[in-house]
């Protein structure tokens, strides 16, 4: 294991493209790491899985994941993840710094003018006992809407490989967001599928009235960037050297190319 903090890679894992949302805005903030990106597509979606295998498959993973990469920190940039298994993880791996996706909900609770927060994600996310725990300690003056999409993360997968989304089945996912109560509206729709911001404009496009769609990348970004080590080198890494991992071992071609569009080597 090496002890220069420059020499070990960031990595970045979701259960498929989602992840990339924050992954962009960490490259801005820090420009000195190397990153490593890794979707477990052989699992996605992550959405409709039961709590235990998915806890255990993720936890095992990461055996060789860190085995393999040597990380100086680790990012979750998957909310259907993070509210399941971030606390596993920090004890199966005490020595790397693990920073979780988790709902925005305290931001949400803090900046609504109306009081209706809407907080859309993975089936999986809304049912978790986290995402209940985050409301119960932040938001018991909001009211707040939970909205499980069983396919709104698919469709991001399309929408960013330049697949055709039909509008009307974008809306009847979102509609369930937009709650009219005693003559208020919902002001924000917190995006807790990292999956979601890759939409933000069609749902712009599409919803009833306009609302402030909540994206944390860049808070988790920060937060991230405020574990590190200071790199020692004052050199950046060289173009290239950021990596994407499948955990199917066989992205298709259009996956490819979008890797490498976000300058990601698939090789
Ligand atoms: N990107 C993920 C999230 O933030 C999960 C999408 C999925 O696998 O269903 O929740």
């Amino acid at each position: 294991m090496s002890d220069k903090a420059a020499d070990r890679p960031i990595i970045a894992f979701d259960s498929g493209i989602g992840g990339l949302t924050v992954l962009r805005e960490a490259r801005v903030l820090i420009p000195d790491r190397r990153f490593v990106y890794i979707a477990d597509d052989a699992g996605f979606p992550y959405g409709d899985w039961e709590e235990e295998p998915l806890r255990e498959r993720i936890v095992g993973l990461f055996d060789g994941f860190i085995a393999k990469y040597d990380p100086e920190i680790i990012i979750i940039p998957c909310n259907t993840a993070s509210t399941l298994v971030l606390d596993d993880l920090r004890s199966a791996f005490p020595s790397v710094p693990f920073v979780g996706t988790v709902p925005a909900i305290k931001p949400a609770a803090e900046r609504t003018s109306s009081g209706l927060i809407t907080v859309l994600a993975t089936p999986g996310t809304v049912k978790r006992a986290y995402t209940r725990d985050l409301i119960q300690s932040f938001a018991t003056k909001c009211h707040v809407r939970l909205v499980g999409s069983q396919n709104l993360a698919r469709m991001a997968e399309a929408h960013i490989r330049g697949e055709h989304l039909d509008d009307a089945a974008v809306l009847a996912e979102i509609k369930p967001c937009f709650v009219e109560m005693d003559g208020k509206r919902t002001d924000i729709v917190v995006l807790a599928c990292t999956h979601y911001p890759f939409l933000a404009n069609v749902f712009r496009r599409l919803a009833p009235w306009p609302v402030d769609w909540l994206d944390p990348a860049e808070a988790i970004a920060r937060r991230a960037l405020s574990l590190l080590k200071p790199n020692g080198t004052g050199m950046e890494p060289e173009h290239g050297d950021d990596i994407a991992v499948f955990t199917s071992g066989n992205p298709d071609f259009s996956t490819r190319r979008l890797m490498q569009g976000f300058g990601l080597d698939t090789a």
